[in-house]
């Protein structure tokens, strides 16, 4: 296999010019390099010379699936391939005996915007393949400095690359169905640090496996269900790699009969994790399904899900394993059987997933009897590839005379996309709806030698053509006359020979200069030049003044549009105050200086007049959201009143500047309280109170205003602590002002509520009350753990999703927040924590209601006092008891039949 590989890369060179410093002064940084299997694995910057290295994956024969031959991956070096970038050893401290081989060289680029490789597979185009590039930064060049740089798959944005620290391996992968033989893969210098790269890798993928609409999906996640046996991260021979997934309820499975080669299918997993599973148990609140969530933080795409089964129970004749897969809550995939010892995968689209989780629920149909079964698990989200490249045609005869002239450092990659990047000395037509295609190419003074390529006649969209003052010798080509939209030719000062064709002398539409080569026989095309220039000016006029209309009519758009933003408000009758924006300016002391950031906005510290401090939320709101709904729901918020709720004193709203005005609370807000390892540890009594405080607020919210107001974005964050640590809700009513059709509420708020968003609420877009009671839910369980709603890790993990499995094997004491030592009282936080469950199931009808939920947190209280003995009885019945409404239902229900009715 290593020779069949050395003799075929050195068909490759024959196939190329036959002077190598032709070759390396044509395209920079250029890998070709074929493998018969469709494999191309490049270890960057290794030194020059091919090396077979053994494959760095397990040999372990479980992991050797049917179809597949493995056990070694050859790794190629790009040297030969490559005349700028400069080859480098990461540095030895990062190399680590267990780092993997290929990352130990890399090959940086200083010089240049941009760096392609050009990959050809022997599939070549309409097939799929895995791409994988590699980047271990490991303080290669001593300035303990990462870079940050845009890696593109062709023409389009592949991924960011940034690395947080030098010895973090960033490796990206991507399914990609390829409709050119080659594939460009690039490194675009964005001005944070000289590009690298460390590996490279491309596999085919058999038959129509990984396919996507767009042509384009990277992988979010890959599971395996079944316990794992070693480790936690299993890598195939594709190089994918899967990581474990605990499914809180349910029971594992195995195999007790070895798998064999007959039970795998195209998608060549390994049998060592198809040969384990979980299956469904019953337990109260899941009824015997399996289910599988992910949380995708506000990304709104397109997902593809691929499912793997295999059933590793042997059946009796009268049973039968059957089941339906329902997404968020919706059927999905019906009945669904796997089979004995083989490996079934079923796949479907996810559409717009949107911002909130993906839950998978497998449940048995009624005629099953046995529970369903899951054993992998991928998630892939859909990427658009929205540039268009270049004509294929284009791109062929800009390679080819690339290849010819060895031109132009830049000269990588597309020609002309994208546009920031196009070569240097092409121009190009973007017109939006169809290919750019290369309309002009000026290659005057490049020391052009050698004759005029007949690769240019491929350009078929070629206006202006410019190889004046070079030495090129040989004919005017006559193809040159049958490129229909030249009009501009300039071959002044040249060594062409012989006559000029007559279908060229004779193209009115043409301006053709053939000056200034000696041994040219013109005859008396000059004097027609002259005359055809004058047409082109004609043409370059009538141009220019379609242009101008369409600037000015562009204009006056522009204009217009700027003007309706420019509503003026009216003033507000209410006696909350309407400041302006010289008077936020002024209260902020310009801004000065800043104490949060939220969803919505930056919140800033203020004084008025009086010297009473405020915080001061500047929100971002996009023009479409009209000023006059703002004015209304400003005034309406500012009418609800509750001594658990941020008190709104004020608002600006001033053409785009608008700013919402609260009393400043001296504790921050909770998230700060809980997470920052600076702040005193808020003791078990006073998180109870908080909770009790943020409970009355929605309480209020829910049942004491008409009709009820949601919060939707209940979280720590929003829950503030005055100097007492009296807590109070803010942002209340936001969502309502800042709604999610124009998508800044869902782009921007629901980013930061990662893990508190009730997954039925995204999905369904249903909203409830009990929406926010599951946010409270999580609110609780993050007081009860001192746990983030999110708890990072190497696979993030939902506080929801810790919590469970510890209630299940009744450890208490591992759930509740550790640095509550000697402040402890089971018996409350048992109830405190049952309220917490009880606040999140996924069906929303099965939570409680606010007002349960203040009841039972009320008796929490009760209990943790009275196991403390003497309560501070007034510091409980000032907390309890609600005070302050000065909502009046009635008010609030004509108010806000106002802006429903708009
Ligand atoms: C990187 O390390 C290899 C092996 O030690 C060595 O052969 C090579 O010359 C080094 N490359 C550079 C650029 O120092
Ligand atoms: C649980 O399943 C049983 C039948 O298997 C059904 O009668 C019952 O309604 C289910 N409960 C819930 C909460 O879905
Ligand atoms: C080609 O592009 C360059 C740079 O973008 C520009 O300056 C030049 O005017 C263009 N030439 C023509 C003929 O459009
Ligand atoms: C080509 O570029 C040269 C300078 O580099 C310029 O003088 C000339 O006008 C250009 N030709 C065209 C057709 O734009």
């Amino acid at each position: 296999m290593l020779l069949g590989c050395l003799s075929l890369a050195t068909q490759i060179h024959g196939q190329e010019p036959q002077d190598k410093s032709d070759f390396q002064s044509l395209i920079d940084a250029i890998t070709l390099l074929l493998n018969f299997e469709g494999f191309i694995s490049i270890d960057c910057g290794m030194p020059e010379g091919y090396t077979a290295r053994e494959t760095y994956y397990s040999s372990d024969a479980d992991f050797v699936t049917e179809g597949y031959t493995a056990g070694e991956t050859y790794y190629s070096s790009d040297a030969d391939f490559v005349n700028t970038g400069i080859n480098s050893n990461i540095s030895a401290e990062y190399k680590t005996g267990t780092l993997d081989p290929r990352l130990v060289s890399l090959r940086s680029f200083p010089q240049g915007n941009r760096t392609c490789y050009t990959l050809r597979p022997a599939q070549g185009k309409n097939n799929t393949y895995l791409i994988r590039a590699s980047f271990l930064y490991g303080n290669y060049d001593g300035q303990k400095n990462p870079p940050k740089f845009d890696l593109y798959i062709g023409v389009n944005l592949w991924e960011k690359v940034a690395m947080s620290r030098m010895n973090i391996t960033v490796t990206t992968e991507i399914m990609y169905e390829s409709s050119t033989d080659y594939i460009h893969v690039c490194l675009l210098n964005t001005g944070a640090g000289t590009p690298f790269i460390s590996a490279l890798e491309l596999k085919h993928l058999n038959g129509s496996i990984y396919k996507s609409e767009s042509g384009c999906m990277a992988p979010i996640v890959r599971n395996y269900m079944g316990l794992p046996e070693v480790g936690v991260a299993v890598t195939d021979e594709l190089g994918r790699s899967w990581s474990y997934y605990n499914m809180t309820i349910s029971a594992n499975i195995a195999s007790t009969f070895p798998i064999n080669s007959q039970s795998s299918n195209d998608y060549y997993l390994p049998l060592d994790i198809m040969k384990k599973g979980v299956k469904a148990v019953d337990y109260v609140g899941y009824n015997g399904s399996l289910i599988y969530v992910r949380d995708q933080g506000g990304v709104a795409s397109n997902f593809y899900a691929y499912l793997h089964f295999c059933d590793v129970e042997q059946t009796q004749n009268d049973e039968l394993r059957e089941f339906n897969i329902s997404l968020n809550y919706s059927p999905w995939l019906e009945s669904i059987e796997p089979v004995y010892l083989k490996t079934t995968t079923v796949h479907k689209k996810i559409l717009g997933a949107g911002s909130g989780a993906i839950l998978l629920t497998f449940e048995r149909t009624n005629r099953s009897t046995l529970p369903p079964i899951l054993n992998a698990l991928e998630l892939y989200v859909e990427k658009e590839l929205p540039q268009s490249p270049t004509v294929p045609e284009d791109v062929d005869a800009m390679v080819n005379i690339s290849l010819t002239y060895g031109v132009k450092k830049n000269w990588q990659g597309d020609p002309c996309v994208p546009m920031d990047f196009s070569w240097d000395r092409v121009n190009c037509s973007y017109d939006g709806n169809n290919s750019p295609q290369v309309i002009g190419l000026n290659l005057s003074s490049s020391d052009l030698n050698g004759e005029i390529p007949p690769a240019l006649s491929a350009l078929k969209s070629l206006r202006y053509l410019d190889l004046s003052y070079n030495s090129l010798t040989g004919p005017v080509p006559e193809f040159l006359a049958q490129l229909p939209d030249l009009v501009i030719l300039n071959l002044t000062n040249n060594d062409l020979t012989g006559s000029v064709p007559k279908a060229l002398s004779e193209k009115s539409s043409l301006s053709l200069s053939l000056d200034g080569n000696p041994n040219l026989c013109q005859s008396d095309t000059c004097e027609q030049t002259k005359k055809k220039k004058k047409n082109l000016n004609t043409v370059i006029i009538v141009a220019s003044v379609v242009l101008s209309v369409v600037l000015l009519s562009a204009i006056a758009i522009l204009w217009s549009l700027k003007r309706r933003r420019h509503t003026v408000g009216r003033t507000l009758k209410s006696k909350n105050r309407r400041f302006t924006y010289s008077e936020v300016v002024t209260i902020t002391n310009n801004f000065q200086k800043v104490i949060g950031k939220g969803g919505f906005g930056t919140v800033y510290l203020g004084y008025l007049e009086d010297g009473t401090e405020v915080a001061v939320k500047m929100l971002s709101r996009s023009s479409s959201q009209g000023s006059e709904q703002f004015w209304t729901e400003a005034e309406l918020l500012t009418t609800v009143h509750h001594r658990n709720l941020a008190s709104l004193i004020g608002y600006c709203d001033e053409g785009s500047n608008t700013a919402l005005i609260y009393e400043y609370m001296a504790n921050g807000n909770l998230q700060e309280c809980l997470l920052d390892k600076n702040r005193a540890v808020l003791t078990r009594e006073q998180r109870l109170q908080i909770a009790i405080d943020a409970a009355q607020a929605l309480e209020y919210l829910h049942n004491g205003c008409k009709p009820p107001i949601i919060h939707r974005d209940i979280k720590t964050a929003n829950i503030l602590l005055t100097e007492k640590l009296q807590a109070k809700v803010a942002d209340f009513g936001l969502s309502r002002i800042f709604p999610d059709e124009d998508g800044s509420h869902v782009s921007t708020a629901v980013v930061g509520t990662f893990g508190y968003l009730d997954p039925e609420y995204y999905i369904t877009s249903r909203l409830t009350e009990k929406s926010d009671v599951y946010s409270f839910g999580v609110v609780l369980l993050e007081l009860i753990t001192g746990q983030p709603a999110i708890i990072k890790s190497e696979e993030n993990t939902h506080i929801v999703q810790w919590v469970m499995p510890r209630i299940e094997r009744g450890e208490i004491s591992s759930i509740a927040d550790p640095r509550l030592q000697g402040d402890f009282d089971s018996n409350s936080v048992w109830k405190m924590l049952e309220t917490a469950i009880a606040c999140v199931p996924s069906s929303p009808i099965q939570r409680l209601t606010m007002n349960q939920v203040l009841g039972e947190l009320n008796e929490c209280l009760e209990i943790y006092l009275a196991s403390r003995g003497p309560l501070e009885i007034d510091e409980v019945n000032k907390s309890s008891s609600r005070i302050d409404y000065l909502c009046d239902p009635l008010d609030l229900e004509s108010s806000m039949s106002g802006p429903q009715a708009r």
